[in-house]
């Protein structure tokens, strides 16, 4: 029988609990949606204000130098790398997931010209996809072309017109993990190569991209990285593909000598020439600060520990009068989801706004869709407990039923 005192065990046995103090967490609030803003690391406080008074403030432009602000994207970069599974050299941060995936969506087109096809799921993440649609209305639709499926046809549909597959690794709604390693092999075995969207799996567990011989990623660092609000992302393209095509969005920090302000552009070596102009550096410091949280972390211990605290929060759930009102959208079977669950319910909106009155943080995606995440850096197995027990209440009191969540918000 799983109860209050059972619950606070795990806590006390938990090997990842100690981090939990390495965020500035409020006290009276409890935090599930890490898998859209990640919490605030108290590093990236101290960080930044370093970077803007001492840096910014007194070094000024001598700081580019001083403080090394100029490969700042290359060494956030060599921090995410072993997070993905990747060997150095292979990861940069720029830009934000859109934009790295225009670069890349041109590089695949460019590497396999004789072929048309982009094939991604139905239910992708829609920046991907409208990213597709971009640049198909740019090259035209005998150039590039989006397909579309459902996630489970993906092998099936794959043929010799395909340049390109792409896809979330973990589905932003469902939280459904796609079988990398399988998907990526079957590509390759018609010719086709991949891209994989890393927003919702990039430091909720592990990831191999070196192993599954992915050929190109793009992940975002607000998420599971910590990196803050509209934090910088970053591009994985696999050495064997370096230097064999020009990302096309060629600015002045992917030349080779950037400050000899040659008026032609020749691309620099390696992940560099995925950059495009000048790097944010307050919010890269930020991310920079919040990846150390992870210089220690067994990615598995962080995994076994996200699957526990989903698994935690349906066992609870499957306790109280809400068990048969939110139909669960997420793979019943933890191994094949990522760090979050989706539940399906007809006043979705206003339970999440009413949980959020009580201080517990979730959100709403269209069209009916409740999302809870888990990061395991920060999140307590009591903070599962008292989310459950404040969700009761919510539907106990009718609190969702106010007629205030008829209006949405704009973020929802
Ligand atoms: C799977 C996925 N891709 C991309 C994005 C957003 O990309 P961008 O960094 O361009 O805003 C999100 C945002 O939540 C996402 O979940």
């Amino acid at each position: 029988m799983i109860n209050r005192e059972a619950v606070a065990e795990l806590d006390r046995l938990d090997p990842l609990a100690l981090l939990r103090d390495a965020f500035a967490l409020p006290r009276d609030r409890i935090y599930l949606d890490g898998n859209s803003l990640g919490a605030l690391p108290r590093a990236a406080v101290s960080r930044v204000q370093d970077t803007v008074q001492q840096q910014w403030g007194a070094d000024l432009i001598s700081s580019w130098n001083r403080h090394g602000w100029i490969d700042l994207p290359q060494a956030v970069g060599e921090k995410i790398a072993p997070l993905v599974g990747a060997a150095p050299g292979q990861v940069i941060c720029a830009d934000s997931i859109s934009v790295n995936l225009f670069k890349l969506l041109s590089v695949v087109s460019m590497l396999r010209p004789d072929r048309s096809v982009v094939l991604s799921a139905a239910d992708n993440f829609p920046t991907d996809l409208y990213m597709v649609q971009g640049l198909s209305g740019l090259l035209g639709e005998q150039r590039l072309r989006l397909v579309q499926v459902a996630e489970a046809e993906i092998a099936d549909a794959l043929n010799e017109q395909v340049a390109a597959v792409l896809l979330s690794h973990v589905n932003f709604r469902t939280g459904r993990i796609l079988p990398m390693a399988g998907i990526t092999a079957a590509a390759h075995a018609v010719g086709a190569l991949t891209v994989w969207d890393l927003a919702h799996s990039a430091g909720a567990m592990p990831v191999a991209l070196d192993d599954c011989q992915a050929d190109f990623a793009v992940g975002c660092g607000y998420k599971f990285f910590n990196g803050g609000p509209g934090a910088p992302a970053w591009v994985y393209a696999a050495e064997r593909h370096q230097g064999s095509v020009q990302q096309p969005l060629s600015g002045w920090m992917g030349h080779r000598a950037p400050f000899d302000f040659d008026p032609d552009y020749q691309a620099a070596a390696g992940m560099l020439q995925y950059l495009c102009g000048t790097p944010p550096i307050l919010s890269m410091a930020a991310l920079d600060a919040a990846l150390d949280l992870f210089a220690d972390i067994d990615m598995e211990a962080l995994r076994a520990k996200s699957v526990a605290l989903g698994t935690l929060f349906l066992e609870l759930l499957d306790k109280t009068e809400l068990a048969g009102q939110l139909r669960l959208l997420s793979p019943a079977d933890p191994a094949e989801r990522g760090s979050q669950l989706a539940f399906s319910h007809p006043e979705a909106y206003g339970l999440v706004q009413a949980w959020i009155e009580r201080g517990v943080v979730a959100d709403f995606r269209e069209p009916d869709v409740l999302r809870v995440g888990f990061a395991p850096l920060y999140n307590s197995y009591g903070d599962i407990w008292e989310a459950l027990e404040s969700l009761r209440a919510v539907v106990a009191t009718g609190e969702h039923m106010d007629p205030r969540w008829a209006q949405r918000q704009k973020v929802t």
